[in-house]
């Protein structure tokens, strides 16, 4: 357990004076375990042909049925909207060269209208184009849209909700492939060839993918969290056909909107909830993700500053302010005690060296049960994985990608070590993404395109899936 230098006791001790419960922010392996169990029948609602739809996992077919096998070559657009900043860039995939722009989303055209959102996508890929000299040209586009969407085609998708701060009215319930198209045609001054829909985890495996063979699941752990896994086709209900795998992207941002994870939530969780534009949605991720990181630090350091444990009881303006303490400050402040200090001071805090180690460990705290947590979730997948191939060991390849888990300092080596000791029988690799909304998108429209019409989704029902369906057996779980 963590202690505290200066004071000779323990961080829980301190979260204790302030939560009901005795570790609130600390889960015991068990727990942990007992997590990855919840998760994974959750994992089994969600490929339900009829429990899908009601299922808080939603575990979406991709419609991507093989990963790439390093021949993949070609030209391509690519749009990435839904992770820190919206790009559109153009790949030349067998030279790993590109070119990439970053286009600002202003705050107000997250929550405006569809319409206002997609018209300035295509202003900026129109305005990318002209400077690339390539409007003349007719590209296909991988567009990587990080967000659930119930994909029919691998170019018709379906946005359920959104997610992360994004809420533009006129959306949900349509084709975004279409919207885009809409979009374009408005301008009437460019065009593009065939679209491919790509979530970025699913880009994610696929670039890693490309390097590594054996990758079949990407993860994303940034401004939100997500992963997708190869399944077997005969467990996804949805699908017609029984042979292969498909890429289902799991949504498992969504794992606790039922309330199965109600138990390990603390007060902080339920008031960054409750404050969201989005409240009693992504639970799962609202615990974890970069979005929300920062909000539940500065939430616990105003409680314990109330409580006169902190920076001699006085809240500054910036600490009283929602948002003002962002996620990266979290590994800026774990990264050692002079940013700590700094970032105390800029934020108009009167601090002292031990309130600079509390708020230390308070990050400390807070960002390890996010690893933990994810440890859990990817325990699941993996030891899914192995027991759908009936493995007694699995060795394979995670892509990954986001800034929780490229900037934090040990937030890869926390999580690593924790899926170890939750799968055991499994031998993973992790694999940093270069770029999987960018080359990850190129790849999924190389490969997928020409496979994709080979499975479709069955009809939808509202009736009671099979009980064998719901109480499929795993071993060794
Ligand atoms: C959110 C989105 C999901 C995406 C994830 C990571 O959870 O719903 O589609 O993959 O964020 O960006």
């Amino acid at each position: 357990m963590t202690q505290l230098p200066c004071l000779g006791f323990s961080l829980n001790t301190f979260m204790s004076l302030c939560c009901s419960r005795d570790t609130p922010f600390q889960l015991s392996p068990e727990t942990l375990q007992e997590v990855s169990a919840r998760l994974r029948k959750d994992l089994l609602r969600g490929l339900g042909k009829h429990s899908h739809h009601k299922a808080p996992v939603k575990m979406l077919p991709t419609f991507v049925r093989a990963t790439p096998d390093g021949t993949e070559k070609g030209d391509f657009l690519a749009l990435d909207l839904g992770g820190t900043n919206f790009r559109v860039l153009h790949v030349r995939v067998e030279e790993e060269a590109q070119k990439v722009q970053i286009c600002a989303i202003p705050q107000e055209m997250m929550l405006g209208t569809g319409e206002q959102l997609f018209d300035h996508i295509a202003t900026c890929l129109g305005d990318f184009l002209e400077s690339h000299n390539l409007k003349g040209q007719t590209l296909p586009l991988g567009f990587t849209f990080s967000f659930p969407c119930e994909q029919l085609e691998i170019d018709k998708s379906i946005l359920i909700r959104w997610t992360k701060g994004f809420n533009c009215s006129g959306v949900e319930g349509k084709d975004v492939v279409q919207l885009l198209k809409e979009a374009i045609h408005r301008r009437g001054d460019y065009h593009i060839g065939s679209v491919a829909m790509v979530n970025d985890t699913v880009g994610t495996m696929m670039s890693c993918g490309y390097k590594d063979q054996s990758c079949e699941i990407g993860m994303i752990i940034g401004t939100g969290t997500n992963a997708c896994y190869m399944e077997e086709i005969k467990n996804v209900k949805r699908i017609e056909g029984k042979d292969g795998r498909m890429c289902i992207n799991t949504e498992w941002g969504g794992f606790g909107d039922d309330g199965c994870l109600d138990d390990i939530l603390t007060e902080f969780d339920v008031e960054v909830d409750k404050t969201s534009i989005n409240p009693g949605v992504h639970i799962f991720e609202k615990m974890i993700s970069g979005m929300y990181l920062g909000e539940i630090v500065r939430l616990v350091l105003v409680k314990m500053t109330k409580d006169k444990l902190l920076f001699k009881g006085q809240i500054s303006e910036a600490l009283g302010t929602p948002g003002r303490f962002e996620t990266k400050f979290i590994s800026e402040i774990e990264d050692g005690l002079e940013n700590a200090k700094k970032i105390l001071t800029e934020l108009g805090l009167d601090w002292d060296l031990v309130d600079a180690s509390v708020v230390r460990l308070v990050c400390d705290t807070i960002s390890s049960r996010s690893a933990y947590l994810c440890a859990a979730a990817l325990a699941t997948l993996v030891n899914r994985i192995r027991n759908n191939r009936k493995l007694g060991h699995l060795k394979t390849t995670v892509g990954v990608d986001g800034t929780v888990y490229r900037k934090h300092p040990t937030f890869s080596s926390k999580l690593q070590k924790a899926v170890r000791l939750l799968a055991p029988q499994c031998d993973i690799t992790f694999l940093v993404s270069e770029d999987g909304s960018g080359t990850g998108a190129a790849m999924v429209t190389a490969v997928a395109q020409r496979l994709a019409h080979q499975s479709r989704l069955l009809e939808e029902s509202d009736g009671e899936d099979n009980e064998e369906e719901e109480e499929e057996e795993e071993e060794g779980q």
